[in-house]
């Protein structure tokens, strides 16, 4: 009954997306396995496709080719359906191949917090904190697939299973689809602590 309703909105073909540390693959796994779709991690078939052209010392990480992912997605992609991706990095996936792109937001604590558990090199989590409390993934998702496939997700002080039924009935529901709710420089405002976000 639950995939019917799904099929009937054609929400086959999504992309899960957000600041590192925001939950993605945890988030795009839990909802894979609830809806039956296929888990596509772009990071992990990047390297499987040799497709990363370099490596950043600094940041200790690697460089995809990201027009060469594009164009490995858009044609291993044109006939499927029913998948979730999972990348914050937006534009490698093809604009075609989405119906709706859902941004994960994490409390840029919670994304610190997250990144330096993971032992990033501090810059990394620098700038990766400051890439959620800019909104950078929501404004690139817009301005990439456009207003009307994007809504968010916050996460903040969520289970996964919350989440993922929360991204299930805006799946559903289109009026159940939100954006531009979250205001992290607000928040932090009021938390007293913003200096602290802003100051490199
Ligand atoms: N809603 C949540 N509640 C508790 N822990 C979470 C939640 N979302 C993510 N996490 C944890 O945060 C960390 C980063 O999640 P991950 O899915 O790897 O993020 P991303 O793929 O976006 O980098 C993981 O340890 C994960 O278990
Ligand atoms: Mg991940």
């Amino acid at each position: 009954m639950f995939r019917d309703s799904l099929a009937r909105g054609k929400v086959l073909r999504i992309l899960i997306t957000g600041t590192p540390g925001v939950g993605k693959t945890v988030i795009s796994k839990a909802l894979a396995e609830r809806l039956g779709y296929d888990y596509i991690n772009l990071a992990e078939l990047a390297t499987q496709r040799n497709l990363i052209e370099g490596y950043d010392e600094e940041r200790k990480s690697f460089i995809v080719n990201v027009n060469g992912l594009n164009k490995l997605l858009k044609e291993e992609l044109k006939s499927r359906d029913n998948f979730i991706i999972d990348t914050h990095l937006v534009e490698a996936v093809p604009l075609e191949v989405i119906d709706l792109v859902v941004v994960l937001r994490a409390h840029p604590k919670l994304i610190r917090e997250r990144l330096e558990k993971r032992n990033y090199p501090p810059i990394k989590v620098r700038e990766n904190v400051e890439v959620e409390v800019l909104d950078y993934l929501l404004i690139n998702s817009i301005s990439r697939f456009g207003e009307s496939r994007v809504f968010e997700v916050d996460t903040t002080g969520k289970s996964v299973e919350e989440v993922v039924s929360e991204i299930v009935e805006a799946m559903d529901n289109p009026k159940r689809r939100k954006k531009g709710f979250v205001n992290w420089i607000e928040q932090l405002e009021r938390e007293g602590v913003l200096e602290e976000y802003l100051s490199a």
